[in-house]
């Protein structure tokens, strides 16, 4: 009985483990491409690059999805969105989303 039941449960886990949900630490992996303009921690220090530490993860997330669709439509990040997965896109939103952004003093 045990024989039985082990195959179904493993095939589980794997399948449950390969949707994972976004990701910082992969999505710091996954930004050194992003750094050469965005800053290293997304605190770009060049005024044409938008800082995108501190961000709404879920705004990076739909930016990008807009670049790949052309619905916001930019040469460079046109570019650089088109090679992202889905998971890519929700791991470096969730990296930069986590970052320090500008801390605003009121
Ligand atoms: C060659 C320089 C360059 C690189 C490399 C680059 N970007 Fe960009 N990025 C830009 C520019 C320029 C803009 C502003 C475009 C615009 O006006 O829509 C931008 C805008 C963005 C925005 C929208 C920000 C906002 O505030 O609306 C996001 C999100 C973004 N980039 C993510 C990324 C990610 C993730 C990577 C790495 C995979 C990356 N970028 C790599 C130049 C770059």
């Amino acid at each position: 009985m045990i024989k039985y039941l082990t195959t179904p449960v493993i095939s589980m886990l794997v399948l449950m483990s390969s949707a994972q949900a976004a990701d910082i630490a992969r999505g710091k992996a996954k930004s050194v491409t992003c750094a050469a303009c965005h800053g290293v921690d997304g605190n770009s220090a060049v005024p044409t690059f938008p800082r995108l530490a501190g961000q709404n993860e879920d705004y990076l997330a739909h930016s990008l999805r807009a670049y790949q669709k052309g619905t916001r439509k930019n040469d460079i990040m046109k570019g650089m969105a088109a090679a992202l997965t889905p998971a890519d896109i929700e791991d470096l939103a969730a990296y930069f989303g986590s970052q320090q952004g500008l801390i605003v003093k009121k």
